[in-house]
This record gives C-alpha cells, structure tokens and sequence, in this order.
C-alpha cells in the first residue's frame, strides 16, 4: 500500500484525510492517507522519509510550508512566488515542491463566475493565505488587483514582493479606501483570519452594501460567514473556503495519481467530515 499523508503541527484538525481517502477507495488506488504530525525537529527526518520507496506524496501545512522549501530538490514557480509549498510529489527518488492552492481558489473563481475572469479584484488581508490568493488572480491575468490590510505595511511589503515586469501588477492601498475602492470591485476576496464566529466581519457592515450588483464575494473561511450572508442578502454570489480546500486536495491527488480527481467524492466526503464536527 502507497502511503501519503498532511504533514503540519497541528494536524488533527485537517479535513484533507477523509478526502484522499475516499478519492483512494472511489478510485481503486491501493493507498492511504494519513495525519503525520511532525515538531519543527522533526521535520528534516519526515521530508527525508519521502523519498523512499512506497510515498505516493503528502501535503503540508503550518507552520512548514515555507521551511520545507530548503528541503525539497525542486520547487514549481507558482510555489516560489507564494513562498509557500503545500505538496510534495515524488519522482524517481527526487523531491518537488508545489502549491496548489492558487490552483484551487482560481478554479473556484472560476466556478463561481461561470469561467468568466473578472475585471478588478480587491484582496483584504495580507497573510500567507492572501499571498496565495493573489498568485493566483495574477496567474488569471486579472488586471486590477487591489490589496487592503488592516497593517498597511504588511500590504505594501506583499504587493511588492510579488510584483513583476511580466505580470498584473498589485496595488497596496490603505484601509481607509475600502470605501472608495468597493463601488468598483468586481471580486472581493475576504483572505484575513476574521470569520470563524457569527458576527466577525473584517470590516464594517457597510462595505458590503457598496459592492456593484455583478460583484462576486469570496471568503476563505471554511463557512458562511457573516460578510456572505450580508453579500447572499443582497443576492450576490458568493463562496467560502471550503471549494478551495476540495480544488487543492484535487490538484495534488492529481498531481501525485497522474489520474483525475473524482470531485464528487472528494466533496462529498469533506462536507460530510466538516457537517459531523461542526
Ligand atoms: P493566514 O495564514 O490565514 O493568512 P495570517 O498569516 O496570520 O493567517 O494572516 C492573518 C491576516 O488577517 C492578516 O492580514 C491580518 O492583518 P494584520 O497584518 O494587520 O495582522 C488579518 N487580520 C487578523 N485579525 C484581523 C482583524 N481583527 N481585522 C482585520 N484584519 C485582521
């Protein structure tokens, strides 16, 4: 049996499993996925037990992501442009590196605006899931991408880290243009850490209600949170986080199998894992 599995300090958390091991069984792929919790000290001995034989591939999560980039023995442009590696994928003994994240926002975008790439998009937050968010938008070829983050800063520093002659260009503004900027977005992306309970909302209700009536809203959290249902209220359409976790899961399985993901049953295994915890 190949083994794979989500390498991450916590673990436990992970919906991933209950995905690849459906997609496994659905699939008749004689292998398993498994919850490798692995201590910064341990990581080097767990990226080296990758490149024997039987490792079908894994994933990896916080805090790795970026420390597993030193590594690995190749590392695909989207990866190095996020910063960030969230598979591995091994081939003949080497070691590759890949994020599949911007992969798996992108093709939500997608489902989302029926294949249709929007004008303008406006990404708050400024973190390491953000900096996915906008590889992607930018891989799209989105034209007018805006960055606000409650760090100002943090938001300049992003935009031009991830700026290149050869592509859309990021602009960092303040947060105190949301207001401005709103009427005119196309895309909303809410990638900041605030939405896990029913009232968060990472800026003030109002934003929401300027947004033009063909905007489309996407938030990271894995749930309806309160700027989508302000957003489902006004009839906008809408998606949270939990297609993307599926889009990546199914990028790397693919990655990893050479065979198409089945997205029914990796969708319905996740939603069913996420509705029996929460
Ligand atoms: P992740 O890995 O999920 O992206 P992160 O890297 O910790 O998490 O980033 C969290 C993001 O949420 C940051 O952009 C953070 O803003 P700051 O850079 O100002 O810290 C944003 N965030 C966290 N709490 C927030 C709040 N109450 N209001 C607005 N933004 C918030």
């Amino acid at each position: 049996m190949l083994a794979s599995g989500l390498i991450g300090d916590p673990v436990d958390h992970s919906l991933s499993a209950f995905m690849h091991n459906a997609a496994f069984e659905a699939l008749g792929i004689d292998a398993r996925y498994d919850l490798w919790h692995t201590k910064a000290d341990e990581l080097p001995n767990r990226i080296a037990a990758l490149r024997m034989e039987g490792v079908l591939g894994a994933n990896v999560t916080v805090p790795h992501k970026q420390a597993v980039i030193s590594l690995v023995d190749e590392v695909s442009d989207t990866a190095e442009r996020i910063g960030a590696v969230n598979t591995l994928i091994p081939r003949g003994g080497r070691l590759m590196g890949d994020n599949t994240d911007a992969y798996g926002f992108g093709r939500s975008l997608l489902e989302l605006t029926d294949g249709a790439i929007p004008a303008s998009a406006l990404v708050v937050g400024a973190g390491g899931a953000s900096r996915a968010v906008l590889v992607s938008l930018q891989n799209a070829g989105v034209a007018g991408i805006r960055l606000v983050n409650r760090t100002y800063a943090t938001a300049q520093a992003l935009a031009a880290a991830l700026n290149g002659l050869d592509r859309p260009a990021i602009a960092a503004e303040p947060w105190s243009r949301l207001k401005n900027l709103a009427p005119a977005v196309q895309l909303i992306v809410n990638a900041t850490s605030v939405g896990w309970h029913d009232d968060d909302l990472p800026f003030e209700a109002g934003i929401v209600s300027l947004l033009p009536p063909e905007a489309v809203v996407m938030d990271l959290t894995y749930r309806q949170t309160a700027m989508l249902r302000l957003a489902s209220d006004r009839a906008l359409r809408t998606v949270d986080g939990l297609p993307m976790l599926i889009y990546q899961g199914a990028r790397a399985f693919e990655l990893w199998t050479g065979q198409d993901a089945p997205i029914d049953v990796m969708t319905n295994a996740v939603r069913k894992a996420y509705a029996r915890r929460s």
